[in-house]
């Protein structure tokens, strides 16, 4: 959804969607757990999925970032950070508009379709 209200590159943010996190070892506080998924994702490419290296470039970076409190940068990694955050609401946390940070992403709209799809 998001993809189409920034133009961020869908195959980059849908990647992120499946190695952000897949490397956690808790679902707390857990260091590193972007770095491992990035890297995971660079061991898979080419053998369970293609991608540019330029979107490898933006999906390691959105990966290994995605907890910092990124609000600046490519609008696929800004795409990716607002993805997650907008479905804080699996672990009962309702998103906040200031750290969100995209456009898009702080609509009113935007923010309840996504939050009550990470409560399904
Ligand atoms: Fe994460």
């Amino acid at each position: 959804m998001l993809t189409d209200l920034t133009g961020a590159n869908r195959h980059v943010v849908e990647l992120f969607a499946f190695f952000h996190d897949s490397r956690r070892i808790n679902e707390h506080v857990d260091d590193g757990h972007g770095a491992r998924g990035a890297a995971l994702a660079r061991r898979l490419k080419v053998r369970y999925f293609d991608a540019t290296d330029e979107e490898v470039d933006l999906l390691d970076f959105a990966c290994v970032r995605h907890s910092d409190g990124l609000t600046k940068g490519d609008v696929p990694v800004l795409t990716c950070c607002d993805a997650d955050r907008l479905d804080l609401g699996r672990v009962g946390i309702t998103p906040r508009v200031k750290y969100l940070c995209t456009e898009a992403s702080r609509r009113q709209t935007s923010m309840d379709q996504v939050h009550r799809r990470a409560h399904v």
